[in-house]
């Protein structure tokens, strides 16, 4: 009976305008899903049959990707959904795991590859990101040309994206869930019709992607200063964007007096925010008491990987 776990993460940089082929920097953190899976008479997710609608990227997962027969799919997760934190993509690869541990043995970059996919049919429209993140754990940088440490790269439409291993450095960052649930695919669709609409939505994307870069530079230099300072910038242009929401807005400006910079995390509107600090207690504190729900994360963990 396979159990196979994969991690959630956190997007340093670049989230919605990597949908578009831009570079973004991602880290996994430590906070997994954990997927068990045994053949049965029937589709099953925690004891209740597997519904299409409700588990549309579970079902997607096994159409797709599955033959054999139906599975019963236990899931235990530390990952809230919908918080930004990539608990589908977790889900996604998990499953696809615990699968490829059935079949032979897993293969990150082929549950790479498959999760994006299944993302993509079910979102609509998405990158490799936070699939990638999920399935290779550490650090993920994506960049629009191949590098040093290219682990696969992902086409898609006109679109094609370079996905990297990217060291992750001894950072101390602070989670701020707002506590409000908020669906990827309409956030993507938004920041879409605006991108065609526009050339200013055009300008702030290819902005965030000039951010993004200079920011893995800033990582590899363990240049903490620049590195918020470019967090901050990359906030208020995805504000400008219209995927803020109040209460990110609230929470971003209660860390900034004791963080290097900070921002949305996630496809935003609700979700998750980021602080770098090296003040994490204050940071929390201040999290707390502007109503979001603090978590000190570790990084440097592992991705999917069989329990
Ligand atoms: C969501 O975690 C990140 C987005 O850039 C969407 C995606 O990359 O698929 C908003």
């Amino acid at each position: 009976m396979p159990v196979v776990s994969a991690p959630g993460k956190m997007i340093l940089l670049g989230e919605h305008a990597v949908v578009f082929g831009k570079p973004a920097i991602a880290i996994g953190i430590d906070m997994r899903m954990t997927c068990t899976v045994v053949e049965a008479g029937q589709n099953m997710v925690n004891g209740h049959p597997l519904d299409d609608r409700y588990h549309s990227y579970l079902a997607t997962a096994i159409k797709e990707y599955w033959v054999g027969e139906p599975l019963d799919i236990t899931l235990e997760s530390d990952i809230p959904s919908g918080s930004g934190l990539g608990s589908s993509a977790a889900l996604v690869v998990s499953l696809l795991g615990a699968m490829a541990v059935m079949r032979g043995g897993i293969d990150e970059e082929a549950i790479a590859k498959a999760a994006f996919d299944v993302e993509s049919t079910v979102q609509g429209r998405a990158s490799p990101l936070d699939t990638s993140t999920s399935a290779h754990g550490q650090g993920v940088f994506i960049d629009s040309v191949p590098g040093d440490q290219l682990l696969w790269h992902v086409e898609k439409d006109s679109r094609q994206w370079y996905v990297h291993h990217c060291a992750v450095p001894d950072l101390t960052f602070v989670v701020g869930f707002t506590g409000i649930r908020a669906p990827t695919g309409p956030l993507v669709a938004k920041v879409k019709r605006f991108f065609d609409r526009t050339r200013f939505a055009r300008d702030i994307i290819d902005e965030i992607g000039t951010i993004t870069e200079d920011g893995a530079k800033c990582l590899q230099n363990r240049d903490t200063v620049s590195l918020g300072e470019l967090m901050t910038r990359d906030h208020n242009l995805l504000t400008i964007l219209g995927v803020s929401s109040p209460e990110l807005q609230r929470l971003v400006d209660a860390s900034m007096p004791y963080s290097y910079g900070a921002k949305l995390t996630g496809a935003g509107g609700g979700g998750s925010m980021i602080a770098l600090t090296d003040n994490p207690e204050k940071v929390a504190e201040v999290i707390s008491r502007r109503g979001g729900i603090p978590y000190v994360v570790r990084t440097d963990v592992d991705g999917v990987r069989e329990e």
